[in-house]
């Protein structure tokens, strides 16, 4: 028997793109970490326009700003949301996280000791089916269930297992103001999803010494792919959106947060 292979995405943004052999796995659920203003939600938007363009579903689900700073944010970018929004190839839909806890909450409470909830409802609009989801953010999230560790938990195995068994490639942005791994110690919350996540894409601060700031980017991890190990410039332009420069290393001192 053989084994069909499974295509790849990419993500568009040509000089990521070079990062990868091939391209992201489709149906991956990929972490894209980072500092505040770093750019995640940047990278996220170039990303869903490009997939729009070739004809892709697109769901953007945020925790954070509301939909029209989201259209602000990418015709900055040279990008039009209208049309690809007036095709039904994007939805840009702003959710409140407390809202979705409770709902977790209730359905937990239903459920009694089955584990096993149907996100559906409380995830993905029940009229659009996407292929390619943004979640902005798990943090925001995270922070609407506070004191409910476990709950937090099993709502991120069920978020995953939703997005497997429905093939839907996905950027689950998290904040953090110190990217995990660049800390000596892990939080419980960030270990959970970062084991549960198929790639990890970090995006950096970078301070350098003589007081100037850049932004840097890192595939950190890509389940079922190779990729080059590398913290690459990662610049955010007017007019064109996230631009990565897969030969350019850092140079000079600096510190990355
Ligand atoms: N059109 C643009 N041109 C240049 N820089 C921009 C543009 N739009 C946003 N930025 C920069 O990106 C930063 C925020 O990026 P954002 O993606 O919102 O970060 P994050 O989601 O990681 O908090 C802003 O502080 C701004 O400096
Ligand atoms: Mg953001």
């Amino acid at each position: 028997m053989t084994r069909k292979r499974i295509p790849r995405f990419k993500t568009g943004i040509s000089g990521f793109d070079k990062l990868l052999k091939e391209g992201i796995p489709e149906g991956n659920a990929v972490i894209v970490e980072g500092g505040p203003g770093s750019g995640k939600t940047a990278f996220c938007l170039h990303v869903l326009h490009e997939a729009c363009k070739k004809g892709k579903k697109v769901l953007y689900m945020s925790f954070e700003e509301p939909e029209d700073r989201l259209r602000e944010h990418m015709e900055d970018f040279g990008f039009q949301p209208e049309p690809m929004e007036k095709k039904g190839l994007l939805r840009l839909k702003r959710f409140n996280a407390l809202d979705i806890a409770r709902s977790v909450e209730a359905l937990l409470s239903e459920a009694k000791k089955e584990l096993l909830i149907d996100l559906h409802p409380v995830l993905i609009p029940k009229d659009f089916k996407p292929d390619i989801l943004v979640v902005d953010s798990l943090s925001s999230i995270s922070s609407a269930f506070t004191g409910e560790e476990n709950r937090f938990r099993i709502y991120m195995e069920q978020l995953f297992r939703y997005l497997e068994s429905n093939h839907i490639t996905s950027f689950l942005i998290r904040e953090e103001a110190h990217p995990a791994h660049l800390r000596s110690t892990y939080t419980d919350r960030g270990e959970a999803i970062s084991f549960l996540s198929d790639g990890i894409i970090v995006i950096y601060n970078v301070i350098y010494t003589n007081g100037t700031r850049g932004r840097a980017i890192e595939i950190l991890k890509m389940r079922g792919e190779d990729f080059v190990r590398k913290i690459v410039e990662f610049k955010l332009v007017d007019k064109k959106g996230a631009v990565v420069f897969p030969e350019k290393l850092l140079k000079g001192n600096y510190q990355l947060t």
